[in-house]
């Protein structure tokens, strides 16, 4: 039973807990992310002070804080190259959130987001199960999950107050999505991956490599975890360009 109901809820992005045992009071978490950020400081690190950022990462789903902490560091080295910032894989809006919120009074840079808002897509042959998040057994099984709607990443957003006019959402697959697209950015500074699957973040690497100015960032999650074909497709697009000089 408890099986099936994982299986169930997993279909959705979805994990069953046990919550008495592991939540942590907000005022611990906040705690412990300002003495996190202290000793970030203190050893070099560069993040400005933000309000609203303890809130956001304790609301975090599948993104461990120090993850998040790579964004944020990656949006203020770059706060003043050109170009706007892109998230490829959006889902519920839980990093959306913090890059809208770190970029919000600091720039005036568009997000622009990238998502079928179906879910994952079918897998490909590059795709090996590494890791079975959501116990379903195969990597076909999890084509469709992760599936949320559009609206729930602009609830986040007005939440937080992010400008409409900032923000572009780019619905659909990835593979067909930024075909013949006249919304797309013209230069980028910063993206965040977060496709989960081979075919989407090469092509979104190979869109991203022809628009961004040297010194911008890329961060892409889940390498080495999940699906192998995140760290494959990853090593493949710099194989390719090693011998490019201005990257
Ligand atoms: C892991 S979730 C993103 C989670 C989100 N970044 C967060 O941490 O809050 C992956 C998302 O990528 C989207 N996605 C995966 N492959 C895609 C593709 N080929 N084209 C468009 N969206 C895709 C899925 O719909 C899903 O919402």
């Amino acid at each position: 039973m408890k099986n099936l109901v994982r299986k169930t809820l997993g279909r959705f992005g979805l994990e069953l807990r046990r919550t008495q045992d592991e939540s942590v009071p907000y005022e611990n978490f906040l705690n412990l992310v300002l003495a996190y950020e202290q000793r970030y400081m203190d050893l070099g690190g560069v993040i400005p002070s933000n309000d609203l950022r303890p809130k956001l990462l304790s609301r975090l789903m599948g993104t461990p804080p120090s993850e998040a902490y790579a964004i944020i560091e990656s949006l203020e080295k770059t706060k003043n190259l050109s170009g706007d910032i892109c998230e490829f894989g959006v889902a519920q809006g839980a990093t959306t959130s913090i890059i809208a919120n770190e970029i919000s009074q600091s720039s005036e840079k568009v997000l622009h987001l990238f998502d079928s808002f179906e879910g994952l897509p079918k897998p490909t042959e590059k795709d090996e199960l590494k890791d079975d998040i959501f116990s379903l057994g195969s990597m076909e099984a999890y084509e469709g999950t992760m599936s949320c709607p559009e609206d729930m990443v602009k609830t986040r957003l007005k939440a937080i107050q992010f400008p409409d006019d900032r923000c572009v959402i780019h619905k659909g697959f990835i593979e067909t999505s930024i075909q013949g697209n006249e919304n797309l950015p013209q230069q980028v500074s910063f993206a965040y991956i977060d496709f989960d699957f081979y075919e989407p973040i090469k092509i979104a690497l190979e869109f991203l490599h022809q628009i961004s100015p040297v010194g911008a960032i890329f961060v892409v999650d889940d390498y080495d975890f999940f699906s192998t074909g995140v760290k494959t497709a990853v090593e493949e697009f710099l194989e390719e360009r090693k011998n490019e000089s201005s990257t």
